[in-house]
């Protein structure tokens, strides 16, 4: 490899350094934390692609059928990254998708750079089993509490207030994608040497719309405007749709990712009948609004963007629609005008609880 050559590889690592030596006060601290995560992905990732021969070489797993197996690995996963994290001086509070509540976490004292870390370790784990892709979700807030003491308001900040949100895919490649408010960056991980090399420099999603992807199977729980926008897209009358596919992992990391590269809409809409969604706001959804705008497009429950939306409660669920701009944009007055038509008002949020589980073990 040449001079020149050598020059062209940038390690997540090395780009991390870089951005640091940007804000001349910064004392290294939100760096690490990121290269934390970069770390207890490769760890993560190392046990997902092994995931098929653990039975094969006799390893000793609790897993018993095949049902088990996500269970067993969404624990793993979930245990990396706490492992990871908790020491760090600067993680403050942390809460997994897995876990009711907040993670109990040592206290930290005196540390002046405090952040709350969410993470969804195994995100799509049902994939496991069949060899696709899953993914790691994680999001950094700033502790806003004076010294070493989360509230409740830190965990339930709005996704604007995101410091850093990003996943890592677990597919034909591991790829770590994150943002910290200056676009959106991907990293390939090589596994000869154990880098994430920057492969993919301020993605912005393509203006078309390749691909839709919704769990089609709930059409028949899909509210008026959702069918109306869906019958807008598969029909292709008009001429931006006629090319787009219909594409649904069922791992959200991967779908959301194949749509950010090539463009498209990614659709979990709340069940007409009790107004219940599956994702969740906090893990799943923020994160990759935060993604999602930082690349061109939007993120929206239809009536509202996700980014806006102060959590009630960590296990919160959102319906979810995200992609690009224009359709976005398009699903909103769809809901709008519905719900003029019907003279439907926007649902109010119930306040915060005044109370939470203690934070630190
Ligand atoms: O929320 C977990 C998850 O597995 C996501 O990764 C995925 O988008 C979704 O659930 C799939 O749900 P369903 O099987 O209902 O389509």
């Amino acid at each position: 490899m040449s001079k020149g050559e050598w020059a062209e590889v940038r390690t997540l690592e090395s780009y991390i350094g870089k951005e640091q030596r940007l804000h001349s006060k910064s004392r290294g601290v939100f760096s690490d934390l990121l290269r934390r995560i970069g770390v207890a992905t490769k760890v993560v990732g190392s046990h997902v692609k092994r995931a098929g021969l653990l039975n094969r070489h006799g390893i000793q797993t609790r897993m018993k059928t095949v049902e088990e197996s996500p269970g067993e690995f969404s624990d793993l996963a979930n245990n990396i990254m706490k492992s990871a994290l908790q020491w760090l001086p600067s993680v403050v509070g942390l809460a997994s998708r897995d876990e009711d509540g907040v993670v109990p976490i040592p206290e930290k004292k005196g540390t002046t750079d405090q952040y709350i870390v969410l993470f969804d370790p195994m995100d799509g784990a049902w994939n496991i089993d069949t060899n696709a892709s899953v993914g790691t979700i994680f999001s950094i807030y700033r502790c806003l509490s004076a010294y070493d003491r989360p509230s409740y308001d830190d965990f339930l900040q709005p996704g604007y207030k995101q410091a850093a949100a990003g996943y890592v895919m677990y597919g034909s490649s591991t790829m770590f994608v994150f943002t910290t408010g200056q676009g959106v960056h991907g990293f390939t991980l090589d596994p000869e040497i154990g880098e994430y090399i920057l492969s993919h420099e301020n993605i912005l999603v393509p203006d078309e719309v390749k691909c839709i992807s919704t769990n089609t199977s709930n059409s028949g729980e899909w509210d008026e405007p959702t069918r109306r926008f869906m019958d807008t897209i598969v029909k292709g009358e008009d001429s931006r749709y006629k090319k787009t596919s219909s594409r649904y992992i069922g791992s959200l990391v991967a779908d959301f990712h194949r749509n950010l590269l090539y463009g498209g809409v990614f659709l979990y809409p709340a069940n007409v009948d009790t107004g219940e969604s599956k994702l969740k706001l906090t893990f799943e959804c923020a994160p990759l609004a935060m993604l999602i705008e930082q690349a061109g497009g939007l993120a929206s429950t239809g009536r509202e963007r996700i980014l806006d939306i102060r959590p009630v409660d960590l296990q919160q669920h959102v319906p979810l629609v995200i992609g690009n701009r224009t359709e976005i944009e398009l699903y909103e007055k769809l809901v709008r005008d519905h719900d003029v038509e019907t003279g439907t008002k926007k649902p109010s949020i119930p306040p915060p609880p005044s109370s939470f589980p203690p934070v630190h073990s």
